[in-house]
This record gives structure tokens, sequence and C-alpha cells, in this order.
């Protein structure tokens, strides 16, 4: 038998309506906010992701689905995230000709080659918002209020945000510098991917989930130069002032100093979202500031931040919604009759099903107390008549209407 991939999951019918309402609201929430819609292919050119994403990132160099189609085609990639994508778009389609700010939102799968376990899946999805063309921090104090005004629409309100600044490419760079000059006197007892991040992207070290590792960075000498406090004045003021309208609309937050988030595009600002109720490690949402990736891919200078959030982790956070029973059941053997009822019944606007197999009433009566809060019965004496029989199948009282 042919099963699912692993990593993927079918989203089965009882399970839709949830997804429906997490969309819907979303829809809603960033509606008001002025962002619109965007829908971008799931392929796109590598190149795009290796400039965007960064080549020294796990997601470029570990994890992406990357292939060639026909002979001459170019190599593509399933889209592991949408930054990138947005970006593409938004550079292609001209809109840094719109007067800032640009805001836009997007909701779609993802893939990603990991190993799967709980939260972690090689296809999922993300609901997500990029805004475009503001570098004062307010874009990024509006986008994170978003993000968690969305969380708590979704009824999570236990939430942990943590927050942290990665400075610009100037004021980065030499901590940079200092990091590896710390690190140099361990690096042979660094991971072999800290090796490689030790020249590409010494930050992504500070990422690193390797027991060893993690005992390296936790030495004195190596924590202080990893908390020092790096960033330039104007990078710090962007920091202050964007805590500052935190404290203003009531988002806590806590500073985290080791988020360096798994992208290489983030300039300052990078947050990431955890749920405490369930004690669960994996984060819901995360994002950041990428002030360089739009010209980095062929735009014009253009501040930028967002986030994205994964579904499925959201999912499994919040209560499923049950389905809902529908208006009638038009219970007939006489399935022309029975159709023509149901049709009429749609057109009003009920929800509305019929027995399609010329069953006995009492097996379609059965049936209909178990998906319809009514029943329509249309026997003989009914059709004789002219009129229906109608049964609350709640309180099995049954009354005759002329029409329904
Ligand atoms: P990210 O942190 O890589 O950021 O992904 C965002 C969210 O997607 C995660 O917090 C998580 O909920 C979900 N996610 C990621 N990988 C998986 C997976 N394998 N299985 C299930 N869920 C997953 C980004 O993708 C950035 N593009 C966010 C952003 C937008 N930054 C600025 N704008």
């Amino acid at each position: 038998m042919i099963k699912a991939q692993r990593g993927t999951k079918d989203i089965l019918p009882d399970e839709i309506l949830t997804w429906q309402d997490i969309q819907k609201k979303a829809q809603e929430l960033f509606q008001r906010a002025n962002y619109k819609e965007i829908r971008t292919p799931v392929f796109e050119a590598t190149e795009l992701f290796k400039r965007g994403v960064g080549d020294s990132t796990d997601i470029v160099n570990k994890e992406m689905y990357t292939f060639s189609v026909g002979n001459n085609e170019n190599s593509i990639t399933l889209r592991p995230e949408n930054t990138a994508g947005v970006v593409r778009s938004y550079i292609e389609h001209g809109m840094e000709r719109l007067s800032p700010p640009v805001k836009l939102w997007y909701m779609g799968p993802m893939f990603r080659y990991e190993r799967p376990q709980a939260g972690r899946q090689r296809q999922f999805h993300q609901i997500g918002l990029e805004l475009f063309g503001i570098k004062e921090p307010a874009a990024d104090a509006e986008v994170i209020m978003i993000a968690t005004e969305f969380l708590k629409a979704m009824g999570l309100y236990d939430l942990t945000v943590s927050l942290n600044s990665l400075g610009c490419p100037n004021c980065r760079n030499k901590y940079k510098e200092e990091i590896k000059n710390a690190l140099k006197p361990y690096l042979d007892k660094l991971c072999d991917d800290c090796k490689v991040r030790f020249e590409k992207n010494p930050l992504r070290m500070l990422d690193c989930k390797n027991e060893e590792c993690k005992i390296i960075f936790e030495k004195e000498e190596i924590k202080e130069v990893i908390l020092k406090d790096f960033i330039c004045d104007e990078c710090k003021n962007h920091f202050e002032e964007l805590k500052n309208y935190l404290n203003e609309i009531n988002i806590k937050y806590e500073i985290d100093k080791m988020l360096v988030r798994g992208l290489d595009y983030y300039t300052r600002t990078v947050f990431e979202v955890k749920s405490n109720s369930l004690g669960s490690q994996n984060a819901i949402l995360g994002g950041g500031r990428y002030d360089g990736l739009v010209e980095m891919l062929g735009g014009k200078p253009t501040p930028a931040v967002g986030f994205a959030l994964g579904v499925e982790r959201l999912c499994s956070l919040i209560n499923k919604i049950e389905d809902k029973k529908l208006d009638y059941f038009v219970v007939s053997t006489m399935p022309d009759i029975a159709l023509k009822t149901v049709f009429e019944l749609r057109k009003k606007g009920f929800s509305a099903e019929f027995d399609m197999q010329k069953r006995k009433f009492a097996k379609q009566l059965e049936k209909a107390s178990k998906i319809a809060n009514k029943a329509v019965i249309i026997g003989e004496d009914e059709i004789k008549g002219g009129y229906y029989t109608v049964k609350d199948l709640t309180t099995g009282v049954q009354a005759r209407e002329e029409k329904i």
C-alpha cells in the first residue's frame, strides 16, 4: 500500500474546520491592519534561497528539496520558507514604487528535508507577513503586536516573546571577529557544522544544539564575549525604542542574547514566540528585520520586517473545532422527491442531506438523528396531502408544515 511520505501529513476532514478557522482569523486580523494577501509559487530558483536564506544555514545546506526537470532547465527548489519568495515578487512586480509601507501576508506549504519528529515535518504550513519600506522600530512593534494578537485570537495567552538585536552589518562584523577570536582555541573541539559556521557565519554557532559545543559556549571567557553589548549606538537606540513601544502596548518579552535565528538575512530585531502551556520547546512563530535582503536580491535598498508561524505547531496547541450537525435530513423512499427537496433547502441556505439508496424509513431516521438537527419526512401521506412532516431530532417533536 502506498502511504503518505515521511514527514508529510494529510489534513483530514475532521481537522479542516480548525484550519479554516485559523485562516479566517488570520485574514480578518491582517486585513484590519491593512496587509494584503500574496500567493507566490511553491518552487523558485535555487539561487534565490542560496542568496536569500544564506548558504551557511542548515536550511540551505541540508534541508532543501532541490531538483531540475528537463534537459536545459535551471535548478529549482521547493520553498523552505517564504520571505525570499515574497521579496523576489516585491522586486519583480515593482512594488518598490508603491508608497511605503507595503504590507503583505501569506499562507501555504513549505518544505524542509528534516528528521521528522513532533512539531517538525518535511511539508508544513506557514502563515506569515512581511512589511516593506519602514526602518523605524514602530514597524517592528506592529509586526510583533500582530503576531501576539493573532495567537491570543487563537486562545493562546501563556506566551513567551524572546527578543534580541543582531545589530547592523557594521557592528555585527566586529562582534563576529571577537567571537571568532574567543573560540579559536576551541576550534578542534567544536562540531563539524560549527567549524564551517566559524568560517562562514560565526553567529550561527550560538544556535548550535550539539551538547559539547553548548558546554564550550558556557565557559566564562566565551560567555563574556557572547553576552557583550556589541551593537552600535544607532542599533541600540532602535532596540530601545522598540522595547519602549512593546512596554507601551503591554507586550511582555524577555531578552535572549543567544537568539540568532536560523536564517542569514536578519539585521537588528529578531524574535520568537513560544507557548508555555505545553512546555513545548518549539517556537510557534519566528521573525525579525531584514534590511539588507531586498537589495541583496537585486532591488533598491529597502528596510523590511516580518514573521512566520507554523500552522501545525499552532494546531497542536489549540482545541479542535467540532463539526456542526446539518440543518435537515430529508427522509423519503423516493429519491427524486428527496433530491428536489434538498435542492430547495440548500438554495435557501440550509445544509441538507438525503438518502440515495431508498433505505427503509427507520434506517433513514436513525442516520438522520446522528447527523442532522431536523428530519423532513416525505411519505405517501405527505405527498397525497401536499405537506411535510418535520421532526425535531433533539426533542422528538413532530409538526406538519405546508412549506419548508
Ligand atoms: P522559521 O523560524 O524558519 O522562520 O519558521 C517559522 C515557523 O515555521 C517556526 O516558528 C515553526 O513554527 C514553523 N516551522 C519551521 N520549520 C518547521 C518544520 N520543519 N515543521 C513544522 N513547522 C516548522 C522563517 O521561515 C522566516 N521566513 C520567518 C520570517 C518572515 N522572518 C521574517 N519574515
